[in-house]
């Protein structure tokens, strides 16, 4: 957790004027700083807030979610650093509640240099690096699945995809040294998804709630059992890891990257028993997990026009922008 602490007064008149379509032209500007697939990350233009990220999170109805989702949100950032021993930026959380509309947590990290962030440290390493870097994150996550191994009462899931790992200590502007010595930082702890003897601790209808109305039963029907369980499972994790590199315009390496995944499930954690991944998979995981998020995104803006346009009622949610594939 963070030592400073941030101004929860000017949180709240950010929040109070903000452009959730151009959080750039808000009252206090907000200028974007990266998209994920659900949240928006940004900066905020005040003296005080410079040199934190902030992920902000309007989908809480009721306190007892709000005091669950961040009790959740503090235990796995604790279990990740501290047990398992993968280093996260300092963060806090911050809870806001309007006079109307949901209430909203507020996810304060350190910024870290956006050079640092590994999907654009790849596009400036050579080869022979990047396939460290993957080995890099590998081992990383080993630690993760060793742990739930061990027998614990806990486990948790992780989403080990290329954009949320930062290379620690670098600012660039000479690309970054990869080898044994280099550390990473985890940066998407905003999903903590854990489960306590076989229960899962994250409610997912907070996470559907970002979602067009129209579609929670459907997606309820169709992919929530294969999301909440797909990020416990190391193979799935790193068919998802590898596949970012369509993504990332680099198709040409995931051969190498394939080997190196599947040489490392053999020697470094054969005792995890991980099936080893092939191109088929990667590739129509890729297609599928592209397709479905474009459509997603797609209908979000949909719904968001049927808010503003057709009923005149607001929208809350920021959407990402078109994001490159
Ligand atoms: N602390 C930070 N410093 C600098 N950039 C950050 C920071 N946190 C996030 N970012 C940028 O925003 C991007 C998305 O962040 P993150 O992975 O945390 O959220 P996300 O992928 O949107 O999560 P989800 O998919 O669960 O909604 C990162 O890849 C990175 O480019
Ligand atoms: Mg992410």
């Amino acid at each position: 957790m963070m030592k400073e602490g941030i101004d929860t007064l000017i949180l709240e008149d950010f929040e109070k004027g903000l452009d959730p379509r151009h959080p750039e032209m808000s009252k206090i500007p907000a200028p974007i700083i990266g998209y994920g697939e659900i949240s928006t990350i940004f900066e905020i233009k005040s003296a005080s807030m410079t040199g934190f990220a902030f992920k902000r999170m309007p989908i809480f109805q009721t306190i007892e979610e709000m005091n669950q989702y961040e009790h959740l949100y503090r235990e796995y950032n604790r279990l990740i650093s501290n047990d398992i021993g993968i280093h996260v930026p300092e963060s806090e959380t911050v809870r806001i509640v309007p006079d109307k509309g949901n209430m909203v947590v507020y996810i304060v990290q350190k910024k870290l240099p956006p050079q640092s962030i590994c999907n654009r440290v790849i596009s400036v390493i050579d080869d022979t690096s990047i396939i460290r870097l993957v080995n890099l994150i590998l081992r990383e996550m080993k630690k993760v699945w060793v742990f739930n191994s061990s027998g614990g009462e806990k486990t948790i899931g992780f989403d080990g995809q290329i954009s949320n790992w930062a290379i620690k200590g670098y600012e660039g502007p000479e690309p970054p040294r990869i080898d044994e010595k280099t550390e990473l930082y985890y940066i998407d702890t905003s999903t903590p998804l854990m489960s306590h003897n076989g229960v899962e601790g994250l409610n997912p209808d907070l996470f559907l709630r970002s979602a067009p109305s129209f579609l929670v039963w459907l997606i309820k029907w169709l992919f929530l059992e294969d999301v909440m369980t797909r990020y416990y499972d190391f193979h799935l994790v790193a068919v998802d890891l590898i596949a970012n590199f369509y993504k990332e315009q680099r198709p040409d390496i995931i051969p190498s990257l394939i080997e190196a995944v599947n040489d490392f499930f053999e020697g470094e954690t054969s005792q995890l028993h991980v099936p080893p991944i092939n191109e088929k998979e990667v590739r129509s995981y890729y297609r599928e997990d592209a397709l479905i998020w474009n459509l997603y995104l797609n209908l979000r803006r949909f719904d968001r026009f049927i808010h503003t346009r057709i009923l005149r009622k607001p929208y809350t949610y920021i959407l990402p922008g078109t994001i490159k594939r």
